[in-house]
């Protein structure tokens, strides 16, 4: 799933020994597992592993929970749950609960985004295995244990990375044109990190209330192209206005790490208003945060350098947003789009196109083997 070169510029980060704790029935519950926040250019950031991966599969049988189950057990009876080890969630699509005549309120088929080409693919699969890990060799091993049930067919193989300075390494490894504009701390191709812990929602805030999958969520997974050689055609204070706002912009000297305030009110109108533009950041905010601003996403989002849906390798997003319904991600992406803000500096639309889109139900652990059979 990834060129050797990518994985060699990695570097192994220095962690804590993990704790033996009972692993969390949020399956996405993982602030025990993982490392405290830092500060970074004055922002709480919290790091999550090096790799995450995300796997779709198909059933191509029965579904044979006992199998699911012993591969689950296998995978963590070998690796701690940790950033050092394997962490794993299982997510499944409306295939899935279509086969076995069920639904799921929450769920919903994902709708293309107002800037989306018409030939965004609306995926179908049944299953999704999401894999973290700080090496990408242990992702390797552990879906090797997870896809062995037979009734079982891998559809997509997704290997995202985040680590400040790596997008810079494989640019200037793989002779991208823009290589020496993005920032050697960066952990995105954009420049500028996201996972802020101010901008995250609390696990157990997202997760549904009610039901036989309480303690569960919806993760919506695209895939993004980005156009960097238009985005780094753009000057630094242009592509700061994109991403975060413009009324007025976050305050230099150039960072990578800024914070993102939530502003009452719909900013984005002011915004536009105020200087014609309207910034990714300030787009979303209209439909990302409750009244009083707390997030209501996770985001799981981390760079790729891969050739899924191209001929050659290219920098691109693997995109993956826990929220508590369907209907929430749609609005979000409608938010990120604002179709109906008139202006020519619309976010980082422009800069990226998304090919593949699916909505996912993650159950909570005690259902995560074929979840409501
Ligand atoms: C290459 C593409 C993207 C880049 C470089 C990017 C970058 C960023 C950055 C730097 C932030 C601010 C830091 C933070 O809040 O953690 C942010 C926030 C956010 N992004 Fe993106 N993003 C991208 C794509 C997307 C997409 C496709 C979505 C889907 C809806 C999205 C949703 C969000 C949300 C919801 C926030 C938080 C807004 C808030 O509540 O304050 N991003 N993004």
């Amino acid at each position: 799933v990834a060129s050797p070169p990518l994985i060699a510029l990695a570097h192994w980060p220095d962690r804590a020994p993990a704790r033996r704790r009972p692993l969390p029935e949020i399956q996405f519950d993982i602030g025990d597992f993982i490392p405290p926040a830092r500060t970074i250019d004055g922002v709480a950031v919290r790091m999550p592993p090096v790799y995450t991966s995300f796997t779709t599969l198909r059933l191509t049988g029965r579904q044979d929970r006992a199998a699911l189950e012993r591969a689950l057990a296998a995978v963590e009876a070998r690796f701690p749950f940790s950033p050092r080890g394997a962490m794993v969630m299982v997510g499944y699509g409306r295939p899935y609960f279509e086969r076995i005549g069920r639904t799921v309120p929450q769920l919903a088929d994902a709708e293309r985004g107002p800037t989306d080409p018409p030939h965004t693919k609306l995926e179908r699969n049944d299953l999704l295995f999401v894999v973290r890990s700080d090496s990408a060799a242990t992702i390797t091993r552990a879906l090797e244990l997870l896809t062995k049930p037979d009734c079982l067919r891998v559809t997509s193989r997704r290997l995202s990375f985040h680590q400040l300075g790596l997008p810079r390494k494989i640019a200037e490894r793989h002779e991208l044109p823009y290589a020496a504009k993005i920032d050697p701390r960066s952990p995105m191709w954009m420049g500028f990190g996201d996972q802020q812990v101010g901008s995250s929602a609390p696990p157990a805030a997202i997760a549904f209330k009610h039901g036989p999958l309480a303690g569960g969520a919806i993760l919506h997974l695209s895939h993004l192209i980005e156009d960097l050689d238009a985005f780094y055609a753009e000057p630094y204070e242009e592509r700061l206005q994109a991403v975060f706002r413009s009324n007025p912009p976050p305050p230099g000297p150039a960072r990578v790490f800024i914070d993102t305030p939530f502003r009452r009110g719909d900013d984005a109108v002011a915004e536009q208003r105020a200087t014609g533009r309207v910034g990714h950041v300030s787009a979303l905010q209209r439909a990302s945060r409750d009244r009083q601003g707390t997030p209501l996403h996770i985001r799981l989002d981390a760079p790729g350098f891969d050739a899924l849906d191209t001929d050659v390798a290219r920098p691109k997003l693997h995109f993956a947003m826990l929220v508590p319904t369907a209907e929430r991600f749609a609005k979000i992406r409608r938010a990120q789009a604002s179709p109906d803000l008139a202006t020519d500096h619309r976010g980082i639309e422009r800069f990226i196109t998304a090919t593949r889109r699916q909505n996912f139900v993650i159950p909570p652990r005690r259902q995560r083997a074929f979840p409501l059979l």
